[in-house]
């Protein structure tokens, strides 16, 4: 078994370099506590505790830091690594730059709070602390608790946002927001719910609101990129921050493939699409047929890619460490590692194009919208009529034909109709003034979590108990009280989820600096270099009891998978 020994060193070093550089920094962090207890105690001086001040606020510091890290670490390795000596390391070494250390207050404790809740996700999905339980489905029990969700958010969280001009200029990309999320929402909570009672019936569904999100991706990077023209580094890392920062970690942490969470390549891969697609010659974007080409070689690419037998293995199969998959079900192993991701990415290969082009005659729409609205009451009935009609019926044809296929034939037809679904869902949705005004709350803060409640599902609520697994378990707090586990679990769950977009979103102010290339460079590359100098340094700690023991496995692995039962 050569490969599981190489995955499972492979886990050991990450893991282990993720304890370093975790180690340090939450130690920092105790530190800045209890100094800045003190200075509150004494009544001198007040310091600049601006929350969040960039880490690179003085250049010099980010190289301290690197040491600071680097020197606590190696030094670590040659006592053995314990905790103790790391400490006194540091706190001589901090005691120096005390200034520095409470200005990053803020940063320090949320890197620490980030890293607890890695440790927490650990915890619950590659330790045997919690029991699992096994997946029920029941149409009666899932269909109430989501109307019961829906009838609750009506009743308590049904918002009217009232703007008068929301069809002119700038309050309209307002409104907007709102129902996207609205509508993110609607689909994320009957995703997650389809995940957590295996509800494989809506099997057709779940690739429709993914094809959604998809669509999503294409619709509002398409207007930012072409309103706001910002194709800054700045804002590039930025965006790819906030959808692969987290999953990152997870990775490292967890040891799983970047696949696992699909969701994350597939949409970093088509904001790169559009991205590229717009920033290329972004001089003549506002030259209709420039964007027409533009959108014709978007399609063009996907058919090449996609479409043209051999194209895709040859292409992705040099970034196979990034996007292959080996499923450790004994029934799916046989698949090639890129199947995984071939399927995934082709399945929404053209959604977001169709994203770009609704994006693209927005405005036009909104102001053809707009005359309806302030026309004649007969003109604008029979007009509203006829499309809610036409939607209905396209709408019920499209379930009648394609939806209730079998999953295997729906799948081959759902790259070409999936914008059906979602044409007419954008029809219905926005056909009266009112539906447009309202949007509910509780689902449009759901709409907000959904790349975390994604993530988090797998390890926190679910238990997929193995590098790379399917969630295929429940995590389980209170065995044989299923629905009470399952309210438990779910608060916890989205608790989590809620503190780590914040989290994620103030680590991203701190480390990346909106208006300083340079910095913001710097900063990467430090990021890079302790990344580096830790994975190092634990590969040496774990070499050394490997060379002791002579060859035999790793004392300092993860350990061993729970059977799964
Ligand atoms: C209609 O609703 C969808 C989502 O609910 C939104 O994305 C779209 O911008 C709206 N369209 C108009 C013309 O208001
Ligand atoms: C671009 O797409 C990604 C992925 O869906 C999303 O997270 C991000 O918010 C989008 N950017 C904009 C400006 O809409």
């Amino acid at each position: 078994m050569k490969g599981s020994d190489s995955s499972s060193l492979k886990s050991g070093y990450l893991l282990v370099s993720f304890i370093l550089g975790y180690v340090p920094v939450f130690v920092a962090w105790i530190y800045t506590e209890v100094l800045e207890y003190k200075k509150s105690s004494s009544p001198s001086k007040v310091h600049s505790d601006v929350n969040l001040v960039e880490l690179g606020n003085e250049p010099a510091k980010d190289d301290d830091r690197a040491v600071l890290l680097e020197g606590g670490v190696t030094k670590s390795s040659s006592v053995g690594f314990q905790s103790s000596s790391v400490r006194e390391n540091l706190i001589k070494f901090l005691k120096m730059d005390e200034q520095f250390l409470l200005g990053n207050r803020e940063v320090f404790k949320a890197m620490s709070e980030f890293g607890f809740i890695l440790i927490y996700f650990y915890l619950c999905d590659r330790t045997n602390v919690f029991p699992q339980s096994n997946k029920s489905y029941n149409r009666d029990l899932f269909l109430f608790l989501y109307i019961l969700l829906i009838i609750a958010s009506a009743l308590s969280s049904l918002k009217k946002h009232a703007d008068k001009s929301a069809f002119s200029g700038k309050s309209l990309l307002y409104l907007n927001r709102h129902q996207t999320e609205e509508w993110k929402g609607w689909m994320q909570v009957l995703f997650l719910m389809y995940h957590y009672f295996a509800a494989t019936e809506i099997y057709n569904a779940i690739r429709v609101f993914i094809a959604a999100y998809v669509w999503m991706t294409g619709f509002g990077n398409f207007s930012y990129y072409y309103i706001r023209k910002d194709f800054s580094l700045a804002r590039f890392s930025q965006m790819m921050w906030r959808l692969n920062f987290f999953v990152a970690f997870c990775c490292i942490v967890l040891n799983n493939n970047y696949m696992l969470y699909y969701i994350c390549p597939m949409h970093t891969l088509f904001t790169l699409m559009v991205y590229g697609a717009l920033g290329i010659f972004n001089k003549y974007n506002e030259v209709p047929s420039v964007i027409a080409l533009k959108i014709l070689s978007c399609f063009l690419v996907v058919v090449l890619v996609w479409e043209v037998p051999g194209v895709f293995d040859m292409l992705w199969s040099p970034l196979t460490f990034l996007v292959g998959y080996r499923d450790p079900d004994p029934l799916k192993t046989k698949y090639p590692v890129l199947h995984e991701w071939h399927f995934r990415s082709g399945l929404d290969r053209y959604v977001w194009i169709i994203g770009m082009i609704y994006a693209y005659f927005h405005p036009n729409i909104e102001k053809w919208m707009e005359k309806l609205e302030e026309s004649e009451t007969k003109r604008r009935l029979t007009i509203k009529t006829g499309i809610v009609t036409a939607s209905v019926a396209v709408g019920y044809l499209w379930y009648n034909y394609i939806y209730t296929l079998d999953r295997f034939t729906y799948n081959k037809f759902h790259p070409y109709t999936s914008w059906i679904p979602i044409t007419v869902y954008i029809c219905l949705r926005n056909f009266t003034q009112e539906l447009r005004n309202f949007s509910l709350t509780l689902f449009a803060w759901l709409g907000k979590l959904t790349l975390e409640t994604y993530i988090s599902q797998i390890h926190i609520w679910l238990r997929s108990s193995m590098p790379n697994g399917q969630p295929k378990w429940l995590l389980c707090f209170i065995p044989d009280y299923p629905m009470l586990n399952f309210m438990l679990t779910s608060t916890i769950y989205l608790f989590i989820s809620h503190r780590l977009f914040n989290l994620t979103n103030s680590l991203k102010t701190a480390f990346l600096p909106t208006k300083d290339n340079h910095r913001l460079l710097r900063n990467i590359i430090a990021g890079a270099t302790i990344s580096a100098a830790l994975y190092s340094i634990s590969f040496i700690l774990l070499l050394i009891p490997n060379l002791a023991v002579g060859h035999s496995h790793p004392s300092t692995s993860s350990p061993e998978p729970p059977s799964p039962s």
